[in-house]
């Protein structure tokens, strides 16, 4: 039985603040989940969430704007190079014509067969619109950004990974993840992520040898992880270990992201993984459940920094 059940969240270092926050919530009709800090290291910056209105998990993205301190990485192959996520099939031309609109440069693009709208991120970091044709999971509706259900996006549909070498990642992702290989052709390899509530989710790679070799540090304009949700510590331990087994042997000791508990493992393609569950209480433990997002917290551990924290944020206005 897999130990895995589709992904958790996905998370990517962006450039400015504002611009992340207007990206995510205004163009793609997004809800603000949490609204936090880095909890590694010793600079301030921001830790942002988005999703669905509850910040249901498989719907989650994080964003760690890096545009006050200034720490800027390279876009390369061995890393991961496009967020994915998914919308109903059919709705791919009213997202060309939204984001055009807003200024969002986007076009119509097919991969394995499926349509897809592609942009960038205002940090450059490329995303897609996929009209995934087998997803159960509701539309998200956001009614104060004039997004309706029949084009609304699902949630995370998955994330493509530039690679070296083509064949790097299938151990990793067949025998060490559960995934299944679904499509294997000269635009590149498809794996479904195993998901209990029915097929919804992917991980495509991509081969690109001949570009430079992107950055794995915590720096702007790149995509740092890909959270699989193990849905409970149980599985996550028996991953940890399984992985372990496979010799992957540099899998992290599990930490406190105080809403969830989390791994990282780093793959042969270079993209970094992490194995992650959300805690009870989640989104909830810090803020009513229906006001979530709506303020700035930080987790028990940081509040004897919390004027130094707010002090050394870029400036924001949400
Ligand atoms: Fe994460």
């Amino acid at each position: 039985m897999a130990l895995v059940s589709g992904y958790h969240h996905l998370t990517l270092c962006t450039d400015g603040v504002q611009e992340d926050y207007d990206f995510y919530t205004k163009a793609l009709g997004l809800y603000s989940v949490k609204r936090t800090v880095l909890f590694d290291g010793t600079i301030p910056v921001y830790h942002l969430y988005y999703g669905s209105r509850n910040g249901d998990a498989s719907t989650i993205i994080t964003t760690f704007p890096f545009r006050k301190p200034a720490v800027y990485g390279k876009r390369g192959t061995n890393q991961s190079k496009i967020i994915q996520q998914a919308i109903p099939v059919g709705s791919a031309g009213y997202w060309v014509d939204r984001l055009n609109g807003k200024g969002i440069e986007a076009s119509t693009i097919s991969r394995f067969g499926i349509t897809r709208v592609a942009f960038k991120h205002p940090c450059g970091i490329p995303h897609e619109l996929v009209e995934s044709p087998a997803d159960g999971r509701p539309p998200i509706v956001n009614e104060a950004q004039g997004v309706a259900a029949e084009h609304g996006i699902k949630g995370i549909y998955g994330a493509a990974i530039a690679v070296f070498d083509r064949t790097a990642m299938d151990d990793f992702l067949t025998v060490g993840m559960s995934m299944t290989k679904e499509a294997d052709s000269d635009e590149g390899l498809m794996f479904s992520v195993p998901n209990a509530l029915g097929p919804s989710s992917v991980v495509e790679v991509l081969h690109e040898a001949s570009g430079p070799q992107g950055s794995w540090t915590l720096a702007g304009g790149t995509i740092h992880h890909l959270a699989l949700n193990t849905g409970g510590e149980e599985n996550q331990l028996k991953l940890k270990a399984h992985l372990e087994g496979l010799g992957f042997t540099d899998v992290s000791d599990q930490k406190d992201r105080n809403y969830f508990k989390s791994c990282y493992v780093r793959s042969p393609g270079g993209a970094l993984f992490e194995i992650a569950w959300s805690v009870e209480g989640g989104w909830a433990l810090d803020e009513p459940a229906d006001k979530i997002g709506s303020t700035l917290v930080f987790p028990p551990w940081f509040e004897h920094r919390r004027d130094e924290l707010i002090a050394g944020l870029e400036p924001a206005n949400f």
